[in-house]
């Protein structure tokens, strides 16, 4: 027991996103993860909540293995929904604030318009089952009501896992030719900066849907060419469509979020991917946005 008043509770704090954001919240976080507390199991959520007497819970807990999802539905709906609901009754029951991760995968992926965050019931048709259980999650929340916050994002990248990005980064060191999909369209965000977008919306108490990336929009083969310019590789980009290169989940064409809200509260959206990323490879792979070693 700590008798002390935690102010914010990050779940899943050692996840690629919970670890910046416990870096960017400081000694106003404690973090719980699997290992404290399986969020899977109503009573170890509300025996943590009652030991810790959190002010905010910001949950980053999910299955993130979306392919791996299609032949695990009951494990990744235990996580994306299950324990949604759990933190959402408990949280309810004790006046906690509640914010919690969601993916632009819940949308159709139809059309070319950018998401709204209050999109109508017909925009929701998830193509995995990653999708599918993150918006049974979303729906859950709904039905319970409480001061809840759900916060879609996308495509993201970090320091503190597997992603995207380094997986460019390093394949675009060995092999000569990279056949990348050109026809998935969304923002690739850093985590870091979804982390200032969390902190903010919690110090506002902020409550509904809302979405959050870094800003514009670019495919997959757009975000790999860029890498491989701004690291200097001679590696060639080659576009190809998502039927070219099959997965076992579907993923939506066309993941474009709206962020009108977060503008509106924050004052402005993140900033454009571009900078992001560019920011991110300076620091994580050592290199300037010219292509030059940072450090040599
Ligand atoms: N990654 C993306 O591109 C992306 C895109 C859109 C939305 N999102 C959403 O953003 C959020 C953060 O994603 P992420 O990529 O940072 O996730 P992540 O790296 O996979 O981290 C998930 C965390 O949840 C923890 N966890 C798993 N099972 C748990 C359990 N039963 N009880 C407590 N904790 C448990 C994991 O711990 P263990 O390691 O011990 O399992 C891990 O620390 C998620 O809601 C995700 O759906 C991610």
């Amino acid at each position: 027991m700590t008798g002390k008043r935690t102010e914010i509770l990050v779940i899943g704090h050692r996840g690629m996103l919970g670890q910046d954001l416990m870096a960017r919240l400081g000694a106003r976080a404690a973090g719980a993860d699997r290992e404290e507390c399986d969020v899977t199991r109503r009573d170890a959520v509300e025996a943590l909540l009652d030991e810790l007497k959190p002010a905010m819970i910001i949950n980053c807990a999910a299955y993130t293995a979306v392919d791996q999802a299609e032949s695990e539905p009951e494990l990744a709906r235990s996580l994306n929904a299950d324990a949604v609901e759990n933190l959402g009754l408990a949280a309810r029951a004790r006046r906690i604030h509640l914010i919690t991760i969601s993916t632009d995968y819940v949308f159709s992926g139809e059309g070319e318009a950018p998401w709204p965050e209050d999109a109508p019931a017909s925009a929701f048709a998830p193509r995995s089952v990653y999708g599918q259980t993150k918006l049974e999650g979303e729906q859950r929340l709904r039905r319970i009501g409480g001061e809840f916050c759900v916060v879609r994002t996308q495509w993201l990248y970090g320091a503190g896992g597997r992603n995207f990005v380094d997986t460019m980064a390093a394949l675009s060191a060995e092999k000569p030719v990279l056949r990348v999909v050109n026809d998935q369209l969304g923002a690739p965000t850093w985590t870091r900066d979804l982390a200032d977008a969390l902190t903010l919306l919690a110090e506002r108490r902020a409550t509904g849907f809302f979405h959050v990336a870094n800003s514009g929009f670019a495919s997959w083969y757009d975000v790999t060419r860029h890498i491989v310019q701004r690291l200097g590789r001679a590696c060639r980009v080659e576009p190809c469509t998502s039927e070219e290169f099959p997965r076992p989940a579907r993923r939506p064409h066309n993941s474009r979020l709206a962020q009108g809200k977060f503008a509106a509260l924050a004052g402005s959206a993140p900033r454009p991917w571009p900078a992001a990323l560019d920011a991110y490879l300076s620091e994580r792979h050592g290199r300037n946005t010219d292509g030059n070693p940072t450090f040599s």
